[in-house]
């Protein structure tokens, strides 16, 4: 069941964030902090934070936020399933999830960054098998040698 995110949660999503290689251990804190933000904020940020919880807590997490300042433009922030069960079509569902939410309330387009290394080659795989098109590439973004790549889907 994909549901919103709670405070309790947060521990739980940051070990899969990191478990699931989008954020490295020394990253974790980056989560944290947008956590906590989005937890104080209540809604009033305009964003939004669902799990995949079958009554055990997250075994995947989806963060999306409107761009400030565009036209009904969101970007999803980060998405992530449990290692273990990748390939089986969860992160699929969050990502349709999160576009039936987008398209009820009207909004335009949904924006995802990623990186060009191997390592990521799945992951530019799965948006692109959603219906994604990589929009741009800004060299060396991440790192040398390491793109920024820029998918867009249309609402
Ligand atoms: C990217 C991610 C969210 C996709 O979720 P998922 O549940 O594994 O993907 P699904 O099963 O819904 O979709 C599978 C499709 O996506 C691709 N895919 C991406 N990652 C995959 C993986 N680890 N295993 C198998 N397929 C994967 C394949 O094209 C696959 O199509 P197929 O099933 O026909 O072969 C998930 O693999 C993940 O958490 N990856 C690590 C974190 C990450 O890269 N996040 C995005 C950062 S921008």
């Amino acid at each position: 069941m994909i549901r919103p995110a709670t405070p309790e949660d947060s521990a739980a999503i940051i070990e899969l964030v990191v478990a699931a290689g989008m954020f490295s251990a020394d990253e974790a804190w980056l989560v944290e902090g947008m956590l906590a933000g989005y937890f104080d904020a209540n809604g009033d940020d305009g964003h939004v934070c669902v799990i995949d919880d079958e009554g055990d807590g997250p075994l995947g997490v989806a963060y999306y936020q409107p761009k400030p300042a565009t036209d009904r433009v969101w970007d999803l922030t980060m998405i992530a399933v449990r290692p273990a069960l990748q390939g089986r079509g969860r992160g699929a569902a969050m990502l349709r999830g999160v576009e039936e939410d987008l398209r009820a309330r009207g909004q335009r387009l949904l924006l995802v960054e990623t990186s060009s290394l191997p390592q990521y080659d799945r992951t530019r795989a799965f948006y692109a098998k959603l219906g994604y098109e990589e929009e741009a590439r800004i060299r060396d973004y991440w790192a040398a040698g390491d793109d920024l790549v820029v998918f867009r889907g249309a609402l």
